[in-house]
C-alpha cells in the first residue's frame, strides 16, 4: 500500500474503522493503544480475517509511536467515553491530555500527516490538537457532521420507508445538544425535506439527531456509539487519501466563515488529500443563523474552559512544505 493511515486509540470505535478501511484496502493500517496487547490482538486479529475477504493491507497494533512514522492520515480516538449522565464537557480536561500527547507523539513521527478528531468534547479537542501541534487549520478535522448526519439520513430512512441513500441531511454547529439540522437544505431525492412529512414528525427528528449520541449511551450503559462514528471517519479517510474534494459537513476551524473565529465549528468542508480545501458557506436564514450562534455559544464555553484548564502554547503554526 502506498497510504498510511494511524489510528490513536483501539477501542470500539478505533478497532471498527481499522475493520471498515481494511474493507476498502486503501490504506496500511496502525493501530496504538496504551493498553498492552490489546492493539496487538485487535490488529492480528483483523489481519488473519483479511485472507477471507481478500485485501491485501498491512495491519500492526503497537503500544508506541515509531510504528505509525510517515502516515498519510493520523485519526484520533484515542480518549474516556461518556457514561450515562456524563455530559461531553465532563470529558474535556482528561481527554485534552490524551489528545495532546497523542498529537505530539504522532506529528513527531508524520510531521504532514492530516488529523481527523473525534474525542470528545471534539469541537475543543480538534482545537487542541490544532493548537498543541502548531499545525495549519486545514490539517485538522473534527469529525461529527458525518455522523450526526447520517443519524438523521436514517431516521428519515425509518420514517418514509425510502433508501437511506436517497436522502441528503445536513447538521451543521457544534458536536452537542444544540447542533443544527438543516431541514431547509436537507432532502429526499431532491424533494425539500419539510415537504416529505408533517412538521411534526420532522420536529421530532431533529430532536433525535440532536440527542442520537445520548440515546445509543443510554441503550448500550457502558460505552458510545462506534458502528457510525466509525463509518464516519472512514467516509472522511477515503476522501482524503483519494482526493476526492468530496463536501461533508464537519468540525474545522473558523476564520470569519459563518461570522465566527477561533473555534472549531461543524460546517461543510470540501475534503481532498490536503485535508480542508474549502470550507462552504451556505446561505442562512435569520433562523439558521440564530441556531448556528446557539451552538457556537456553546463551543466558545468549552474552548474557553480548555484554556482555563490547561496550558496552550500559542504559536504559529508550522509551515507545510
Ligand atoms: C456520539 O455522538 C459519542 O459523540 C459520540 O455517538
Amino acid at each position: 500500500m502506498t497510504s498510511k493511515v494511524s489510528i490513536i486509540g483501539a477501542g470500539m470505535t478505533g478497532s471498527t474503522t481499522a475493520h471498515w478501511l481494511a474493507e476498502l484496502e486503501i490504506a496500511d493500517l496502525v493501530l496504538v493503544d496504551v493498553v498492552e496487547g490489546m492493539p496487538q490482538g485487535k490488529a492480528l486479529d483483523l489481519y488473519e480475517a483479511l485472507p477471507i475477504v481478500g485485501k491485501d493491507v498491512a495491519v500492526v497494533g503497537t503500544n508506541g509511536y515509531e510504528e505509525t512514522a510517515n502516515s498519510d492520515v493520523v485519526v484520533v480516538t484515542a480518549g474516556l467515553a461518556r457514561k450515562p449522565g456524563m455530559s461531553r464537557e465532563d470529558l474535556l480536561t482528561t481527554n485534552a491530555r490524551i489528545v495532546g500527547a497523542a498529537t505530539t507523539e504522532s506529528l513527531h513521527y508524520s510531521p504532514d500527516a492530516v488529523f481527523i478528531i473525534l474525542t470528545n468534547p471534539l469541537d475543543t479537542m480538534a482545537y487542541m490538537a490544532m493548537k498543541i501541534g502548531s499545525l495549519p487549520p486545514h490539517r485538522v478535522i473534527g469529525q461529527a457532521g458525518v455522523l450526526d448526519s447520517a443519524r438523521m439520513r436514517a431516521f428519515v430512512a425509518m420514517e418514509l420507508g425510502v433508501s437511506v441513500e436517497n436522502i441528503n441531511c445536513y447538521v451543521l454547529g457544534g458536536h452537542g445538544d444544540s447542533m443544527v439540522p438543516l431541514t431547509r437544505h436537507s432532502n429526499v431525492a431532491g424533494v425539500p425535506l419539510n415537504e416529505t412529512m408533517p412538521k411534526d414528525r420532522l420536529d421530532a427528528i431533529v430532536e433525535r439527531t440532536r440527542k442520537g449520541g445520548a440515546e445509543i449511551i443510554n441503550l448500550l450503559k457502558t460505552g458510545s456509539a462506534y458502528y457510525a462514528p466509525a463509518a464516519a471517519i472512514t467516509q472522511m479517510v477515503e476522501a482524503i487519501l483519494k482526493d476526492k474534494h468530496l463536501i461533508v459537513p464537519a468540525a474545522s476551524y473558523m476564520q470569519g466563515e459563518y461570522g465566527l473565529k477561533d473555534i472549531f465549528f461543524g460546517v461543510p468542508v470540501q475534503l481532498g488529500r490536503q485535508g480542508v480545501e474549502k470550507i462552504i458557506e451556505y446561505d442562512l436564514n435569520n433562523n439558521e443563523q440564530a441556531a448556528l450562534e446557539a451552538s457556537a455559544q456553546e463551543v466558545r464555553e468549552s474552548t474557553a474552559m480548555l484554556h482555563k484548564l490547561i496550558t496552550i502554547p500559542q504559536k504559529t503554526h508550522r509551515e507545510t512544505k
